[in-house]
């Protein structure tokens, strides 16, 4: 992963941790209305895919394994990971493109109202994602990928200072193949240059394909179908996935050039996300939470700032969204070039790193570093006299600095992903008094480079832990348990 240049390693500061008095009476312990749900609890587990899925898409013992988990810490609201709302092959990514899909989740809803005594709200992240393809050897890509055209014999020609170009497309592959980075700089589009080095994949802008074209006219309805299996599966909420490196971040994002009315300006970008939401609402019963999640800033060279997240904040609240949900970066358009063979990944480069911030960081660190795009959002949409909930996310891990962008009115609900990894019952530990035992997470991304290989994510504060108990889960090399071990009070602790 990226890491800023300064590279100064940022402690995790020694913190205290309140009573069970204290957390009873605090804000973040304090319930908050999502639209028609209610949080009993201002905590909150966010979006974390965890690579369990069945090569299917389908839920697995392992998935509610892993919701269970997190439930027994008792959130006030846990988000399942980025679901695909198409029926097509994606791995073992979790789907909800059809009713197949639909007695896994109801499996893995139960899971969580049980482990969490009904407390914990379950809401699931509906993704949509275009083609990504893996990075080609360079000479399979210019074999057989590369359409040749009069422009690669002009831009030829021009490289070579020579007044034409009489080559056929055979022989102008071969020179290709044979020649130099120079040369391909000079001959390929930049798009093709792109697509050899980091391997193919479609934007929303590309409107010579078909499927991209349609975007506008499917995805409300894909996504309100998957809403309303959401809604039959049992989950309280929906979380439309509109941030990171996916299709509708994309449609919002600056570098949006579409001339459909789906691109260009702010108000074309914002189309579809206000589309797609008002067909989720009408699609499923006023008693399902609908919000989505969006960057506060896409970190990246020509994209959207804090200036346009605030325009499509205030529209969301605007259109009646439940919940804004604010993150920041997590882009392909700087990501690390792959190795051939192997997929570009989205976290890599630094919006990724703005996106889970580590340790190894600059001046400002990575505690909280994404609070401030959150409170603007919230100040805006709060003058405007909406009282959308907003939830913030990034670096979270101690009571007292939830309890304070609470008091400062930078959120209403803070959210933790990596701290509730690394010890999924800390929020249950705070309530009881138990701060003190409490594992705290690392911020060194262990479980974010097991991510990006795709492999099931752990946590390596506990996957090697009490491997020896019968009938435990293992990871598939057999090495690593898939869950937290289990946690009992130690009466003495309190
Ligand atoms: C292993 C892993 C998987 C993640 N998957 C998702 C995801 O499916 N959807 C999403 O919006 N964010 C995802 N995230 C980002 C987190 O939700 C969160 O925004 C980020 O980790 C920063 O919060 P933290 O500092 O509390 O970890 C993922 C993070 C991790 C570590
Ligand atoms: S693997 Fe590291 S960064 Fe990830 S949750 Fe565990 S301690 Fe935190």
């Amino acid at each position: 992963m990226w890491t800023p240049p300064e590279r100064i390693r940022r402690p995790i500061s020694e913190t205290r941790w309140p009573s069970a008095e204290e957390a009873a009476a605090s804000r973040w312990f304090s319930p908050v209305e999502l639209g028609p749900i209610r949080l009993d609890t201002r905590t909150w587990v966010p979006a974390m895919v965890p690579w369990r899925a069945t090569e299917d898409g389908l839920v697995s013992e392992d998935v509610v394994d892993w919701y269970r988990r997190f439930a027994e810490g008792r959130p006030g609201a846990l988000v399942v990971e980025a679901t695909g709302i198409r029926d097509i092959p994606s791995g073992p990514l979790l789907r909800i493109g059809d009713d197949r899909f639909i007695p896994g989740l109801q499996r893995l809803t139960r899971a969580v109202r049980e482990a969490s005594r009904g407390e914990t709200r379950v809401l699931i992240q509906l993704i949509d994602f275009l083609t990504v393809k893996r990075r080609p050897p360079a000479e399979k890509f210019l074999r057989r990928f590369l359409t040749i055209d009069e422009g690669h014999r002009e831009r030829l020609a021009e490289h070579l200072g020579q007044g034409s170009a009489e080559t056929d497309d055979a022989a102008l592959r071969e020179f290709l193949i044979a020649g130099d980075d120079r040369l391909l700089e000079a001959v390929l589009t930049p798009r093709e240059l792109r697509d050899l080095r980091f391997g193919y994949r479609e934007g929303v802008g590309d409107l010579d394909r078909e499927p991209i074209r349609e975007l506008p006219a499917r995805l409300p309805g894909l996504f309100a179908a998957a809403a309303r299996r959401a809604e039959s599966a049992g989950f309280d909420g929906v979380e439309l996935h509109y941030a990171h490196a996916y299709t509708m971040a994309s449609f919002l994002s600056r570098t949006n050039d579409r001339d459909d009315g789906y691109g260009g300006s702010r108000e074309a970008r914002l189309r579809l996300p206000l589309e797609v939401f008002a067909a989720v609402r009408e699609a499923t019963s006023g008693k399902l939470a609908v919000g989505c999640r969006m960057l506060g800033d896409e970190v990246i060279e020509g994209g959207s700032t804090l200036e346009d997240a605030i325009v499509y904040a205030r529209a969301f609240a605007a259109a009646g969204m439940d919940f804004i949900s604010v993150s920041k970066g997590g882009k392909f358009d700087d990501a690390k070039q792959p190795k051939v063979g192997d997929s570009v990944y989205p976290y890599t480069g630094r919006s990724g790193y703005e996106c889970m911030p580590t340790v190894f960081s600059d001046a400002r660190g990575p505690f909280g570093r994404n609070v401030p795009l959150a409170a603007a959002i919230r100040a805006a949409i709060r003058d405007d006299g909406a009282t959308t909930p907003i939830v913030t996310a990034g670096g979270i891990n101690a009571f007292d600095q939830a309890e304070a962008i609470l008091a400062r009115g930078e959120a209403d609900i803070v959210a933790a992903a990596r701290q509730s990894l690394a010890d999924p019952d800390w929020f249950a530990k705070i309530r009881s008094g138990h701060g003190g035992s409490i594992r705290r997470c690392k911020f060194t991304n262990y479980c974010e480079a097991l991510d990006t290989k795709h492999k099931q994510v752990t946590c390596q504060l506990w996957d090697r832990q009490a491997l020896d108990v019968p009938a435990l889960r293992l990871s598939r090399d057999g090495r690593r348990r898939l869950v937290a071990p289990p946690w009992e009070p130690d009466p003495s602790a309190s």
